[in-house]
């Protein structure tokens, strides 16, 4: 078996020795470069575009406002950012302008000879402003979940309880910063388009631009096979790729479009604002009789879109609790559309809520580790389904050893290494297990190997890698013989790589045209049988390095394939989420330990270890896999201790808009990661057990932060990023 086991990725030596080419490196012929000119203000209009002088630069092609653009097909379109489409201003770093020229310095030097005029208007810049103004999301978690809920009666609980905890918590505006930034290049031939985007949904991107541009999906192709990080921010279809497929058109020539480090904080989405109300009650011996989690996010003006933070869903399922409620409310202010970020929801929510039973743990002074085991939940507390698989409390246990956890002393300031001060604190991990259809193809080859097909993309998690895992032990064939192709619009159809879904959805379609294809290798080798295989049956033969094993004798690959004179067989599968997976909640788990070293008079925090252990279900890869449970849980101390977008308030405008001050942690921030697989397959979800893992590792890990700083200090951080500042009281 090849699943299952720690190989190397197999795209990795392409991309240290920078052989992968990503999109910004495709080179069409006759390409012209494109650079966007943003709004200075956050709202008002546009009075007029001055375009004379940067028009008579060299190499100028065509300078495109909302005066020449062409008019789009907005209906239906997630962004709904105005793509030069009007003169209104929603928000500061707005694109109101794209020039074309023949190279990128004279397209740059261009850009800053634009003109633009402003009517400005009053802004509502911070969220904090507006917050008599909060609305109930229009479409919530795109309508698979409700805003509120309410089980139980939360409320009279509350007033009777022994003990209560009640507290506010805040999150800041993050930006996810993958280390490749958004880049595209469009070309149209008629009115058929070819775009090399940066994305982490080729068919989002297809269906998105086909219906902006009034085409047929099939004129459009969508073309990634490679992605240097997304996070989310490359999970919709962003202005840039639209304005360089409209430049494109405009000029009549491919264009090319690379968004600037700094556009990355005005261009593609970002973590919301949020501020959660956390009430927790419990009897005295630590049981939950009531949660109550109302979380406000920021969100833009309804004409640019709408999204909503979804803190609140994981308090609806993680304890055995008799009386929850949730509530998810909106504020619309003059931002940029925020967006999904690793963990989108529960890393904010779940910041809120662990912290909060941390809280509830010193009231009862009851350790926090003993509180989560008194409230474990066997069934998902608002819907009342079973878990189709948990294993949290091993999560727990494991992760507990490793840690050292039983040496832990309860007061704050307890434990020291000299001078310093030493804090350790938990919190839990979820994230629910999302699948979507997806359909996969293969190919045996008449040089004996194997091509798996499917139009999904890597993000850099390692789908390469997995999907020819599960075909290569289908097909009983060596790795280096299967080659997977993915990244192309024209390949079978796959979801978007967002919400930890792609191992989930694209694994199950692989693995079912494997073994229809085998299917098929038997039946061409049983129409003509070697003599010793006699009255053999499918079921006497299996594939094995290449051939087709049968009683006494064997058939190879290539013999079938070039004796049906075809060039390939094949065999394509279609799978969807199956209905069982309704009847049950489907989550994973898992448990974050952290150990924090505090300066008693500097209050610099260093994160100096951690034991992650979780239930992700099966893992296909134990590298790659353990590869996305470290990027998490550092992604998680740059939540904790560093990450924060800062507004000016007057302008709208962001400060820190590049990487020297938006801070994310580097190897010098990070300790050694100790990880731990409880491998708890979830059969009921799919067939193959896996539960997805992208998001999980995430989650939890600023509360585990969080709690541990309060254990060395006894300063409770409820708003983000935890800075040193803050612990100076
Ligand atoms: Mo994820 S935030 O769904 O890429």
């Amino acid at each position: 078996m090849i699943v299952g086991q720690s190989i190397e990725r197999l795209d990795g030596r392409l991309k240290v020795t920078g052989r992968a080419r990503y999109a910004a490196e495709f080179k069409p012929p006759n390409m012209a470069h494109a650079v966007l000119v943003q709004s200075t203000v956050a709202a008002g209009t546009v009075a007029g575009i001055d375009t004379t002088a940067a028009k008579a630069m060299p190499g100028v092609l065509q300078i495109m406002t909302s005066a020449n653009a062409e008019k789009l097909n907005l209906k239906g379109a997630s962004v709904l950012q105005p793509l030069l489409q009007g003169n209104e201003i929603f928000h500061n770093g707005q694109h109101v302008a794209i020039v074309i020229a023949t190279t990128l310095q004279q397209a740059q030097a261009a850009a800053a000879r634009v003109r633009v005029r402003y009517n400005p208007a009053e802004a509502v810049t911070m969220m904090e402003a507006a917050l008599n103004q909060a609305s109930v999301p229009r479409n919530f978690s795109n309508g698979r979940a409700e805003p509120d809920s309410r089980t139980g009666d939360p409320d009279a609980a509350m007033t009777s309880a022994a003990v209560r905890v009640e507290a506010t918590y805040t999150t800041p505006i993050e930006h996810h910063n993958p280390m490749e930034p958004h880049a595209t290049i469009a070309s149209w031939d008629g009115d058929r388009l070819t775009v090399w985007t940066a994305t982490q949904g080729i068919s989002g991107a297809q269906l998105t631009l086909a219906s902006l541009f009034g085409v047929p999906k099939e004129n459009v192709t969508v073309i990634c096979p490679f992605v240097g990080g997304g996070f989310g921010c490359k999970g919709t279809n962003w202005p840039p790729a639209t304005l360089t497929a409209m430049a494109a058109r405009e000029v009549n020539r491919p264009v090319k479009l690379e968004v600037t480090r700094q556009q990355m904080f005005t261009s593609n989405g970002y973590r919301a604002r949020t501020i959660q109300k956390l009430k927790l009650a419990a009897n005295k011996d630590g049981k939950l009789l009531a949660i109550q989690h109302d979380g406000l996010a920021q969100t833009s003006m309804p004409e640019v879109g709408e999204f909503a933070e979804a803190v609140g869903l994981a308090s609806r399922m993680l304890y055995a609790c008799p009386n929850i409620g949730t509530s998810h409310r909106v504020v619309a202010i003059n931002q940029g559309l925020p967006t999904y970020m690793r963990a989108p929801g529960e890393a904010s929510g779940m910041f809120a809520l662990e912290s909060a039973m941390d809280e509830l743990a010193v009231r009862l002074a009851i350790d926090p580790l003993k509180l989560r085991l008194a409230n474990y939940a066997n069934a998902d507390a608002t819907s009342g389904k079973p878990f189709s698989s948990k294993g949290l409390r091993e999560c727990y246990e494991k992760g507990a050893a490793a840690f050292g956890w039983q040496r832990r002393t309860q007061a704050p300031g307890s434990m020291r290494d000299g001078r310093v001060l030493i804090g350790v604190g938990m919190a839990t991990a979820t994230y629910p297990t999302n699948r979507s259809p997806a359909s996969a193809q293969i190919r045996m080859m008449p040089d004996g190997t194997a091509v798996v097909r499917s139009g999904t993309q890597d993000i850099g998690t390692g789908t390469y890698t997995t999907m020819a895992q599960i075909a290569a032990d289908v097909l009983g064939l060596p790795l280096e013989r299967v080659r997977v192709e993915l990244g192309d619009s024209r390949l079978p159809p796959a979801p978007g790589s967002g919400g930890s879904m792609t191992t989930a959805s694209v694994l199950p379609a692989v693995q079912s045209a494997a073994i229809q294809l085998r299917d098929k290798l038997f039946v061409l080798a049983l129409a003509r049988p070697p003599a010793a295989w006699g009255t053999a049956a499918k079921s006497d033969l299996r594939l094995e390095n290449g051939v087709v094993q049968g009683p006494g004798a064997q058939v190879s690959f290539i013999d079938l394939v070039t004796r049906e004179a075809v060039s390939f067989v094949e065999a394509a599968a279609d799978v969807n989420p199956d209905a069982a997976s309704k009847d049950h909640s489907s989550h994973a788990f898992g448990a974050q330990f952290a150990e924090v070293r505090v300066d008693p008079d500097l209050r610099t925090v260093k994160v100096s270890r951690w034991v992650g252990a979780f239930d992700c279900g099966r893992v296909i890869s134990p590298k790659t896999a353990r590869s996305q449970l470290i990027g998490g849980i550092v992604f998680g101390i740059g939540m904790a201790l560093m990450e924060e977008t800062r507004v000016d308030a007057e302008t709208g405008r962001t400060v820190n808009a590049n990487i020297a001050d938006y801070l994310v942690p580097v190897n010098a921030d990070v300790p050694e990661i100790e990880t731990i697989f409880v491998e708890a397959p979830d059969l009921v979800t799919t067939g193959l057990g896996v539960k997805g893992i992208g998001e999980l590792p995430m989650v939890g890990v600023a509360a585990a932060i969080a709690n541990a700083v309060w254990h060395a200090t006894g300063v409770r951080i409820r708003d983000l990023p935890i800075r040193l500042d803050k612990l100076l009281v």
